[in-house]
């Protein structure tokens, strides 16, 4: 029977467990598929704790986003064949051997990826595209300050930002984090453990600030990037990984005339499906291409689940964090 990772009482990562599971019937629009990979997201890490803004019925399975080779259809899909290779996203069910989901939800694996990079590829780079393009319109030649670079969702939109065009000015909090910031397009590095970032934006930008500002990080790193914004300039609130929502200084609004902007690619997804279709087509050309591919931090048998989710929540992780159901 194929195994999953259950989470049957909120809390700590520890308190999840491996099961063997039933093999889920299949229903009419639907594919099976046998997942490879599992990306580790951190609203996996939230979700399980009950701090996430969806919270799913007991017992759940977390994990967003896999990748994996289809091994059944439902007799009315005709859009997918035994044997393909795809990518699989879902509100919950990711960490397991198997998943069952409307064939309608898969989506091809990019040439030149592997099943790794295909289950850490769509939220990062969907977020990170919704965020810079859809709701910020980042243009060729401006500035983008990306915190939390070397996170899973920072590096997507350090590389979408490079791509579009921006300057980019990243914040980390180690050397370590940062070289690999840099090796994917960063143009300034900034450690902010170590520096005041908000000074070393304002040097570095010729004391005019940065035009646009991706912010996974929130607290007060969010606080203070409103001293750190240009004129005019767009904050993208992403997430709140640092665990602090910060009251936010209105004043600074209006003295610097700039926007503060909230981002759901998720909710965006699925209020907006038509703007979400064209992110996807705009994101799986720049994955075909070359241009995107998402760094692997590490890999883990599934079964290392919570020491995978610990790697996120200690701040451990360099790029994205995979589990490996095969071992
Ligand atoms: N709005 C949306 O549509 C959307 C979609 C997906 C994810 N998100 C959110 O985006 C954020 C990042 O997600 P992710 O999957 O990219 O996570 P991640 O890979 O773990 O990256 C988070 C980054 O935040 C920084 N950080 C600062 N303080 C931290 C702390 N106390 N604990 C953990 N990390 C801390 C870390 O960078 P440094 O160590 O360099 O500071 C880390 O690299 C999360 O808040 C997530 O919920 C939002």
């Amino acid at each position: 029977m194929p195994r999953a990772v259950l989470c049957r009482a909120l809390g700590p990562p520890e308190g999840l467990s491996l099961e063997e599971l039933p093999p889920a019937p299949l229903g009419p629009g639907e594919a099976r598929v046998r997942l490879a990979a599992c990306g580790v997201n951190f609203p996996d890490t939230l979700i399980i704790r009950g701090l996430y803004q969806h919270r799913p019925e007991l017992p759940f399975i977390p994990g967003v986003e896999s990748a994996g080779t289809i091994t059944e259809l439902a007799p009315d899909v005709g859009s997918w064949r035994v044997g393909d290779r795809v990518i699989t996203r879902q509100r919950t069910g990711g960490y397991a051997e198997e998943i069952v989901l409307p064939a309608k939800a898969l989506v091809a694996l990019p040439a030149g990826f592997g099943f790794a990079e295909g289950a850490s590829f769509l939220v990062a780079s969907l977020t990170a595209y919704h965020a810079l393009v859809q709701r910020a319109s980042l243009a060729a030649g401006e500035t983008l300050l990306v915190h939390g670079a070397a996170g899973g969702v920072g590096l997507a939109a350090v590389e979408l930002g490079k791509l579009l065009g921006a300057r980019i000015l990243a914040t980390a909090s180690s050397a370590a984090k940062l070289a690999v910031a840099r090796q994917r397009g960063a143009d300034e590095l900034i450690d902010y453990t170590k520096e005041d970032f908000v000074e070393a934006v304002r040097s570095r930008t010729g004391g005019a600030g940065a035009d646009v500002i991706f912010d996974p990080v929130g607290g007060e790193v969010l606080a203070q990037s409103l001293r750190a914004v240009a004129w005019g300039g767009r904050i993208l609130i992403v997430g709140f990984a640092g665990g602090a929502i910060p009251e936010l200084a209105a004043n600074r609004i209006l003295l610097r005339s700039c926007s503060v902007i909230g981002v759901r690619a998720g909710e965006a997804a699925r209020k907006e499906p038509e703007r979400a279709r064209a992110a996807m087509t705009a994101l799986m050309a720049l994955a075909e291409a070359g241009h995107l591919r998402p760094h692997i931090a590490a890999t883990l048998p599934l079964a290392r689940f919570a020491e995978a989710m610990r790697l996120l929540m200690e701040r451990q992780a360099i790029g994205r964090v995979v589990l490996l159901p095969g071992g």
